[in-house]
């Protein structure tokens, strides 16, 4: 990765906590790295999960617009037998720029997926169009346009169901859920709409996301602002690939900017605190990040801009109508999910994308919610990427969802 390419990564990420120690870690790295990357190209179970001692299979699962997405299943843990027969099945969707890696970066007894495998459950891991193993669809190819013309619009209203009715139908239960990041903005989406809330026996929502109207730093904010002004008609409404040459180019011109200093910003970034280890780290360098649409990317600048949660706003009056049959686009409104459905939603205090204060608005929307069904959980020092890969996510959050879970 090139300097640029590891700061757009560590924008969306990492924030501020990537641990000083990451190049001390080199032979450590080497030697785990090495266990995963030949079997890579057979897909995340071969090279993730069964060289952990789990079961696991791979599944293809078609959405209603013809994306081909990748799913895997560990439906038990090491231990076989634990959880009994009808083990409790839960659902992983990862965030933007991610995939289901996300969740079995670390040790078997630090990751989610695993941990939740070892604590009997049938775990089932998403994987959204467009990335690594998602990239098939029924006629279009990942090379056109018109493979990219979707927004997170589209994964509410073809990738969520598509998985959630897939294992819904394989295992005959309501599912758990969890979702990070993204993975909470098109979930509570969804809700808002009452959909899935029938298949669904509760969530859990990891860093949750629906307003960003707090993001603070300097280059996220003139990204945004890039975002639904010029750069998009130079970027193309198709792939947004973070380690392609266009992308590097928009980095590039952003750091140009008067005041945006992109060492110094990532000097800023990398300070601080919290919980990651370098070996995972390198990890996640090595498989993500992965490409989104640049629609998804304008889309998510649109929410920071405007606010409000709505569909992709076209920009036009006349689209919209066309699209929406109105001016502008329709509101995801978060006060309309059912007040009785289960919700755990925990987040950081240094968390700069799901920032605090935008947490405080999502919960406000919430404050007619159900308040034996609505738990909320603060981690202090944790932030974006420690929720999914901190070595002590285990003790600081997996272990309380796990219990949520348990007492829905
Ligand atoms: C993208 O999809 C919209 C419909 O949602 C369609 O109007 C438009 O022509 C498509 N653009 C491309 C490049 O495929
Ligand atoms: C970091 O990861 C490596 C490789 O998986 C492991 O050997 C080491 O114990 C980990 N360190 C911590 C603090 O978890
Ligand atoms: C959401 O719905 C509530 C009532 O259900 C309403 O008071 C509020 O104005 C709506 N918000 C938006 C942004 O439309
Ligand atoms: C939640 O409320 C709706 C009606 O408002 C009802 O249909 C549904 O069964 C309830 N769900 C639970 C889990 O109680």
């Amino acid at each position: 990765m090139t300097p640029l390419q590891y700061f757009l990564f560590i924008l969306f990420f990492f924030s501020p906590l990537l641990r000083p120690h990451i190049s001390s870690s080199r032979s450590l790295t080497d030697e785990s790295c090495s266990l995963i990357t030949s079997p890579d190209t057979d897909g995340i179970c071969s090279s993730m999960v069964t060289p952990h001692g789990y079961k696991c299979q791979e599944f293809e699962v078609k959405t209603e617009d013809g994306y081909i997405l990748s799913m895997q299943r560990i439906p038990e843990g090491r231990v076989a037998g634990d959880g009994g027969a009808n083990r409790q099945p839960v659902l992983l969707q990862h965030g933007i720029l991610m995939d289901g890696m996300t969740w079995l970066l670390n040790s078997p007894e630090e990751s989610l997926a695993f941990v939740l495998a070892d604590r009997g459950f049938d775990v089932w891991i998403a994987n959204t169009r467009g990335t690594k193993w998602s990239r098939q669809h029924v006629t279009l190819d990942p090379s056109s346009r018109a493979y990219w013309n979707w927004s997170w619009d589209e994964l509410v209203m073809y990738d969520l169901p598509a998985t959630f009715d897939f294992v819904f139908s394989h295992t005959g239960q309501k599912l758990d859920y969890v979702g990070h990041s993204l993975g909470t903005l098109i979930a509570l989406a969804s809700f808002s709409e009452w959909k899935l809330v029938d298949k669904l026996k509760s969530a859990a929502l990891l860093c949750p996301v629906a307003y960003l109207t707090h993001m603070t730093t300097p280059i996220g904010i003139l990204a945004a602002r890039a975002f639904v002004g010029e750069i998009t008609s130079w970027l193309g409404m198709a792939e947004f690939n973070p380690k392609g040459v266009a992308v590097t180019k928009f980095l590039n011109a952003l750091c140009h900017n008067p005041g945006v200093d992109c060492y110094d910003l990532m000097t800023s970034f990398t300070g601080h605190n919290c919980c990651l280890n370098g070996s995972t780290v390198e990890l996640f360098l090595k498989y993500e990040p992965q490409s989104t649409s640049t629609k998804t990317m304008v889309h998510l600048a649109q929410t920071f801009r405007d606010g409000v949660l709505t569909k992709f706003n076209y920009e036009n009056t006349v689209v919209n109508l066309e699209h929406y049959g109105q001016a502008k686009p329709p509101v995801y409104n978060i006060s309309n999910i059912p007040d009785n459905l289960s919700l755990f939603l925990s987040y950081g205090g240094k968390d700069s994308l799901s920032d605090v204060k935008d947490v405080q608005l999502l919960l406000d929307d919430l404050k007619f919610h159900n308040g034996d069904k609505l738990v909320v959980h603060y981690v202090e020092d944790f932030a974006h990427a420690d929720f999914v890969m901190g070595v002590d996510a285990k003790e600081m959050v997996y272990n309380a969802v796990i219990s949520f879970f348990d007492r829905q």
